[in-house]
């Protein structure tokens, strides 16, 4: 995609991964607009970042999605592209009942969000001369962590839903990009410094350059294996890495 010019609406833009692309595109001179749940956060980065604007927003609202969306399309009526970043990551256990509140929680925000914030502004973004969908997927989607189950299965629906609705709008004015980042330390489950995460500027300065490109799927080189798993075989290096994980897990 370019990266100037745009005017870019960014779901979850207050911190991590969000905050850290919002930014990037911000010193790029684009017009960017956050949102998420915790004011605090958001009024905190368009202080730090003067011409930013943020909206509160409740991904597993459809009103608030439907509200919100009609308020910036209004404001922003330049408005070309669409970043679903929002997401959550809670551990569960597939071996076990998991509880009602975890599975309506992370399918909500991380599925219906995505798809409810593209239904909402998808007329909106066709009638663009150029517009761009990017969706924020994982390196979980191509291999599963067994003890984020749900997680892992939101990720791997959204990329699969990415494809379809890029197939759908082949013949239009918008794009669709995935980014699946691979562990970043962000605060998702919590900010630790472990050497296995990414730093969020290595991993924000590495998917603006790729975002440059008009490149499907954006990941960092590091984890082009994982990404390239899938497939008949792809049972023994997940088992593989789920033992690696178990044996010494995400810090939480
Ligand atoms: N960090 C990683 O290792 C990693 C790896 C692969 C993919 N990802 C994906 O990257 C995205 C960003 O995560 P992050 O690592 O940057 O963690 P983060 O700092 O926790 O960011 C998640 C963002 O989502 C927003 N959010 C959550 N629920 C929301 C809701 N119901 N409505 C609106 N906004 C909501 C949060 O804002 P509020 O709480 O203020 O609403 C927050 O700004 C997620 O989709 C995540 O799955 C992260």
């Amino acid at each position: 995609m370019k990266l100037t010019g745009n005017t870019i609406f960014i779901t979850g833009g207050g911190s991590g991964i969000g905050r850290g692309i919002a930014e990037a595109f911000h010193k790029l001179g684009n017009q960017v607009i956050i949102s998420g749940r915790r004011k605090a956060n958001l009024d905190e980065t368009i202080k730090a970042n003067p011409g930013m604007a943020a909206y509160e927003l409740d991904i597993t609202d459809p009103e608030s999605i439907k509200s919100v969306t009609r308020k910036i399309i209004a404001d922003y009526p330049a408005l070309n592209v669409l970043f679903n970043n929002a997401g959550i990551m809670p551990f569960d256990d597939a071996a076990k009942p998991i509880d009602e509140k975890t599975i309506g929680d992370v399918v909500t925000t991380n599925l219906l969000g995505p798809i409810r914030m593209t239904s909402a502004l998808i007329d909106h973004l066709k009638a663009q001369p150029s517009s761009v969908i990017i969706n924020n997927t994982s390196v979980l989607a191509y291999v599963p962590l067994a003890y984020n189950a749900v997680y892992s299965a939101t990720k791997a629906a959204l990329h699969s839903f990415t494809m379809s609705q890029r197939f759908a709008l082949r013949d239009t004015s918008v794009k669709v990009q995935e980014i699946a980042p691979p562990w970043v330390d962000t605060d998702l489950v919590k900010k630790s410094g472990d050497p296995r995460a990414m730093p969020l500027d290595v991993f924000v300065k590495e998917t603006m350059e790729k975002l440059a490109t008009d490149s499907e799927e954006i990941y960092v080189d590091a984890i082009k294996s994982l990404r390239d798993n899938p497939g008949s075989n792809e049972h023994e290096f997940f088992f593989q890495f789920n033992e690696v994980m178990v044996a010494d897990p995400i810090p939480v």
